[in-house]
């Protein structure tokens, strides 16, 4: 499965056959980590944890996620760059792991987070923000297909409510050359569906800003930059990213984030 493929079949999954990962499997998850990348800058941890549900030691996802023994725990310091950097480098495991055969579902909210902390150590001004489980899908349970319909998890806004080009009230033509990489970018998962990415292209540059919904809305935007990212990556087309000093001025209380200037 390429890439592409990868960003259009990935959903969240949040049940999982209670089977736990082989070492093949958590070797290439552990090689995906190391691998993860981030232009953003900023403190991020990803790690992969097994828990013995045998044992009897179950951290709690207030009965969200059924039968996963393996988690990845991301730890992140508190600044802009951080949370960029959070979304951008974890999803790019994400579609590894989709890739492999694997579902994941990013999860900040329904997890308690001193049993998913209990014995680690993270690095001066991080702490543990995000889990995500990982493993073999299973058919969903009546709770996860509650969450799902609740989320409108199937659904995306339209593109031309989110990218623009040129000005805030044009839509970016059918043949500009960043259309598809804004279409995966379009596709990405985020915290309630928000999508809080919004887009300005201006000839080779690419702007990313976002509408605040919530405490997570930069590492959302990371999340859908990752996906543009490895679209132009894919098509041989990596530019680079730098934040300018003057940012076209956005409407409403968008911020701005992060430019991509493409080759
Ligand atoms: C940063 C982030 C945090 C999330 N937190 C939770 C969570 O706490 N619980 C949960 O069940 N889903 C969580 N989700 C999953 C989203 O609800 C899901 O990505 C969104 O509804 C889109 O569905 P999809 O991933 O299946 O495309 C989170 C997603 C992101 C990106």
């Amino acid at each position: 499965m390429n890439i592409l493929e990868a960003i259009k079949v990935r959903r969240s999954v949040r049940s999982f056959d209670g089977r736990g990962l082989t070492a093949e499997q958590k070797r290439l998850l552990e090689d995906a980590i190391n691998k993860s990348h981030t232009p953003f800058g900023g403190k991020v941890t990803i790690r992969l944890k097994e828990y013995d549900l045998k044992a009897g030691y179950k951290p709690n996802t207030y009965g969200m996620i059924k039968g996963a023994a393996d988690f990845f725990l991301i730890g992140m310091g508190m600044d802009e760059a951080s949370a960029l950097s959070a979304g951008f480098r974890f999803e790019q495991v994400v579609l590894k792991a989709c890739q492999l055969g694997l579902g994941t579902c990013w999860i900040a909210a329904t997890f308690k987070n001193s049993d998913f902390d209990r014995g680690e150590e993270w690095s001066e001004g991080e702490t543990l923000k995000v889990i995500s489980p990982v493993g073999t899908a299973v058919k969903p349970t009546i709770k996860e297909k509650l969450a799902r319909l609740t989320l409108g998890s199937k659904n995306r806004k339209p593109f031309d409510r989110m990218f623009f080009y040129n000005d805030f009230t044009t839509s970016v033509p059918i043949d500009n050359p960043f259309r598809e990489s804004l279409e995966m970018l379009r596709l990405a998962p985020s915290s309630t569906n928000s999508q809080p990415w919004r887009v300005l292209v201006k000839g080779r540059a690419v702007h990313f800003y976002y509408k605040p919904k919530s405490s997570l809305s930069v590492l959302d935007t990371g999340i859908g930059i990752c996906h543009f990212y490895e679209t132009e990556k894919y098509y041989g087309r990596s530019g680079e990213f730098s934040k300018i000093e003057e940012s076209p001025a956005a409407p409403d209380d968008w911020k701005y984030l992060v430019s991509y200037f493409g080759q």
